[in-house]
């Protein structure tokens, strides 16, 4: 079929924090069905999604887990990968902010800003932590500490590069306030307006010198990008802009449309605008701000067995049951409450009531009455079958139309319509009782074939929605799923005589208040085992105070050999040691007479603090220190794991 035109859409990069709740994949879900709406629609579709890895806190966490970062980052994005198949998530493209040909484009991009005067080097003032090297903004602090570790922060100046955005400020404006359709919903463009572009843009920071996790500014590689110049150019790098092969860019470039959450609108409607300005590229033609999937009573987490871990979701009720409640029930624009009751309900309501219903009860009889094989419907009736009809020849004109607004819900609430018309007409019809008149033969082939007829073309405009039921129910029709919906949304496409088999439930009806008082049982019992955990736990021991290189270099250690070894006398704990240190044979005190035999630790290489200060012990002087690991289980002598000679420097 012929392109209707191309189509650009991406959701933001996501953070591989590992947190992936509910929450986070309603962006990706929701550009899923606008993508796959588009692509039937005919249009040429690039659905771009990807991760942001640069920063300090991926640098902190990885370190943190003793972890190789880009090791680590692999692992997580692994596992995002895997939530996007498990959803369905149809993306043409994956861009990792790590990839190489990302980078390289940042850089060019930094480049030429730097070199027509967009980007200057001047001086960021933060707030520094020390430990956590990280640089807060003041409303980043948590009690004027450091939201990481709690500590004291310094205010601090480092050399930085700024873009010049308050350049911009003016064409800003101008853009918001003369192209509605640029920032959607419209109450975003005020707040824009109003809390940030109308009293004045500061220029941005740009780059950092505290952190190395990112990439080099080419041309002074102490420092590295700094997140947004980062992060946003991703809608361009991954059509290969500043790349070896920009044939997609040129192709797709300007987006359709870049969706998001609401709180990362202001990035997108002011940084990234101006960034494009600056490269005098095309502006995308819609920057669209959701709001957020609200928790109701449930509180969000994986520990606690909370299940808005949408592969827990899934895994219990169906993807499709997922992705229809983020659809349909999250008001597109606003917030949306999640609660377990109101998942259930919408799902028992629409999937298992109407839906479920319908395809399961119209394909039995189907079986029961014409031994499976669609009639021909012979016996119209205008006045019975009309508005049936009728919304089904036009629920592809009524999707598409909400579709084309960004009204989700409103959409699938169309194709329910037609469901649910298709369930009251099996009320006012009867097939059973036209079933036990023989006269009425031709008439009941009609209403069948009007039912099957409504269910197939209600399938196909769910296909762009859910990635199940839709197959499963033209599987039962012996249809497949089209590529397209031109030739196949139009009433009368079905031919009589097609095989329609029973359809195998399509989702498990669910008792509501039994499966709610059973999932806030697992909660309560999560939340005591948590308990019991966190009771167990011992105390945290303090986090020492950290050391330079040069403090670890004071301490002299070396391999020694115990040449003899006896208790203390008027000690209970001290064994006395004689240790070959190398030429120079030390006393040596040490307490672990409750772990060792005098006798089994002679000829033992082990680990010596060899410059500690001489101390007195049950007056007896120690002249050094023996290296010891704890656990439950006791104390043992640290010792060489191949044999080296006394004297042996440790470094
Ligand atoms: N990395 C930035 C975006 C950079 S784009 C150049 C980021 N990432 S994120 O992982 O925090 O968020 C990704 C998307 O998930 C955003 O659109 C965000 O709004 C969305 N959501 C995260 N939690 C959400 C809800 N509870 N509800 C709806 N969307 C939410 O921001």
């Amino acid at each position: 079929m012929q392109s209707k035109g191309k189509y650009y859409i991406t959701t933001p990069i996501y953070y591989p924090s590992g947190r992936w709740h509910l929450g986070t994949c309603y962006t990706t879900v929701v550009c899923d069905a606008l993508a796959r709406f588009k692509r039937m629609d005919g249009f040429d579709v690039f659905y771009l999604t990807g991760t942001d890895e640069h920063g300090q806190k991926i640098e902190n966490t990885a370190k943190a887990l003793g972890r190789d970062v880009k090791e680590y980052l692999d692992a997580q994005i692994a596992t995002l990968k895997d939530l996007w198949k498990l959803l369905g998530i149809s993306y043409d493209k994956f861009i990792r902010t790590t990839d190489g040909y990302h980078e390289k484009a940042v850089q060019k991009i930094f480049t030429k800003l730097y070199e027509q005067g967009d980007i200057y080097k001047s001086e960021y003032e933060g707030w520094y932590c020390t430990p956590c090297e990280s640089f807060w903004t003041k409303t980043q602090l948590v009690d004027g500490k450091c939201p990481d570790c709690g500590r004291e922060v310094e205010l601090t100046k480092e050399e930085a590069y700024f873009f010049r955005l308050s350049k911009y400020q003016d064409k800003l404006i101008e853009l918001i306030e003369n192209n509605p359709e640029f920032l959607q919903p419209k109450s975003r463009q005020n707040e824009m307006l109003n809390n940030f572009l109308r009293p004045g843009l500061q220029d941005l920071c740009v780059s950092r010198t505290s952190f190395k996790w990112g990439i080099e500014v080419p041309f002074d590689p102490k420092h590295v990008v700094y997140v947004w110049l980062d992060a946003l150019t991703n809608y361009i790098t991954a059509l290969g802009y500043m790349g070896e092969d920009d044939s997609l860019f040129k192709k797709f470039w300007p987006a359709e449309i870049h969706m998001m959450g609401k709180e990362i609108v202001r990035f997108h409607s002011i940084i990234w605008p101006a960034i494009l300005m600056a490269l005098d590229i095309p502006l995308p033609k819609q920057i669209y701000g959701h709001g957020w999937l609200l928790l109701g009573s449930d509180k969000i987490s994986k520990s606690k067995g909370n299940i808005i871990d949408p592969v827990e979701l899934s895994a219990r009720y169906s993807v499709d049951a997922v992705r229809y409640y983020l659809l349909r029930e999250v008001p597109f624009g606003n917030d949306g409450m999640y609660t377990n009751r109101s998942f259930l309900t919408r799902r028992n309501a629409d999937l298992v009531n109407s839906l479920g219903n319908l395809v399961s009860r119209t394909t039995a009889m189907v079986n029961q009455y014409f031994g499976g094989i669609l009639p021909a419907p012979t016996q119209k009736d205008e006045a019975a079958d009309g508005e049936l009809i009728a919304i089904a020849e036009g629920l592809y004109e009524a999707v598409k139309e909400n579709m084309d607004k960004l009204l989700v819900p409103e959409a699938l609430a169309e194709i329910f319509k037609l469901v649910n018309r298709a369930n009251k007409y099996i009320d006012e019809t009867m097939p059973w009782a036209l079933a036990k008149d023989e006269a009425q033969r031709e008439r009941l082939a009609t209403v069948l074939y009007n039912l099957i007829e409504s269910i197939r073309i209600a399938a196909v405009m769910l296909t762009p929605f859910l990635i199940e039921a839709p197959q499963k129910i033209l599987d039962c029709l012996s249809e497949t799923v089209p590529q397209y919906f031109e030739g196949c949304v139009s009433f009368g496409v079905i031919k009589p005589g097609a095989q329609i088999k029973k359809a195998d439930k399509l989702f498990d009806r669910i008792d509501v208040e039994k499966e709610i008082a059973d999932i806030e049982k697992r909660l309560a019992e999560a939340e005591k085992a948590a308990q019991a955990k966190e009771e167990k736990k011992e105390p945290a021991a303090p986090v020492k105070a950290q050391i330079t290189i040069d403090d670890f270099a004071k301490v002299e250690l070396k391999v020694g050999k115990i040449v003899s070894a006896e208790k203390l006398a008027g000690s209970g704990k001290l064994l006395k040691f004689a240790v070959d240190i190398g030429g120079e044979v030390r006393t040596i005190l040490s307490g672990i007479a409750k772990y060792y035999k005098p006798e089994e630790t002679v000829g033992k290489s082990v680990v010596v603090v060899t410059n500690l200060a001489p101390a007195k012990l049950c007056g007896t002087v120690s002249e050094g220190m023996l290296l010891c690991a704890e656990d439950e289980n006791g104390v043992v002598l640290l010792t060489p794991e191949k044999p080296v000679k006394s004297g042996g420097k440790i470094s």
